[in-house]
């Protein structure tokens, strides 16, 4: 129990663990993590950290909502619960299993260049693989055209994923948060989720630093009043990674097969993004 100072003194809210009232949906390599922990500074908001994938994986979804629930992590009535998957976004499924678990959740998306994004869903790919894997250039294309139905091409056609949404949720009920902005200015965007989610006003200039070495801004560690050393704020290295070199022909041919989709996608959205 936690005792509340406002009105009465006697009333005590209730600690427990509660259905997400906000979902961070995708995309895959946007900046998802960056986004979650971020969030999770404030003070209003919990978070889940690990990914539950429990509305794209049959067999979770299975186990049912009370133990989706039970996953989450305490909170008091008038916070925010937030889960990441980033797979929710391009799950057919997904929109009418999470209007069922509450229609009134608060859904972000992360997007990022459709063309970069691909890159970077390769890299990952390749570590996981260790290397062993064909060069990015034959998981996009074949003999010069986009192979349109590759899993690495369709997860950027945002616009078609987004339609799917669209049957379930009003527009107002999903933000897009801007990747690359995240990364060279992390706080305007954040601060436009914390409007969006309700917050009150707390992420500032101060609770991030741009570290030098691993190229990205970094969350300022919490003051540790133990004495004990201070966790670094920054992503892991899986988080950055370098991306590899793509033959130029291929990297045209994916902007060019992305722009009147972006283009559809910012009409849509009403924001333009400005991926090249
Ligand atoms: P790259 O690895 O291609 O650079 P996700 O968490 O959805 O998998 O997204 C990973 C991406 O988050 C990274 O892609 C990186 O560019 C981006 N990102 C955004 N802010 C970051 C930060 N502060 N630290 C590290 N990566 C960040």
């Amino acid at each position: 129990y936690v005792m509340t100072n406002e009105g009465n003194e006697s009333e005590t809210e209730l600690q427990q663990k509660r259905l997400p009232n906000a979902l961070i949906i995708g995309i895959r390599k946007g900046g998802t993590r960056a986004l979650l922990d971020s969030l999770a500074r404030h003070p209003s908001v919990r978070a889940c950290s690990r990914e539950l994938h429990f509305f794209d994986e049959q067999d979770n979804y299975k186990r049912g909502l009370e133990w989706y629930r039970n996953q989450m992590p305490k909170s008091l009535k008038n916070e925010i619960t937030i889960e990441k998957t980033p797979a929710y976004y391009v799950t057919q499924d997904a929109p009418r299993l999470i209007y069922n678990m509450s229609p009134d959740v608060k859904l972000l998306v992360i997007v990022r260049d459709p063309t970069v994004r691909a890159i970077s869903d390769y890299a990952q790919i390749f570590d996981k693989y260790q290397g062993k894997i064909r060069p990015f250039e034959e998981y996009v294309t074949k003999n010069g055209t986009v192979l349109k139905y590759s899993k690495i091409v369709q997860t950027g056609v945002y616009i078609t994923h987004l339609k799917n949404w669209l049957k379930y949720f009003p527009l107002e009920q999903i933000l897009f948060v801007n990747g690359e902005e995240l990364i060279k200015n992390p706080v305007p965007e954040l601060k436009l989720v914390e409007k969006f989610l309700g917050l009150k006003p707390f992420i500032d200039e101060k609770l991030f630093y741009f570290n030098e070495t691993k190229g990205f801004p970094c969350l300022v560690p919490p003051t540790q009043t133990n004495g004990e050393p201070t966790k670094s704020g920054c992503l892991s290295k899986d988080k950055g990674r370098p991306h590899p070199h793509v033959n130029e022909d291929v990297v045209t041919l994916l902007r060019d097969y992305y722009k009147p989709l972006n283009e559809d996608f910012y009409r849509t959205v009403s924001r333009n993004f400005q991926w090249p």
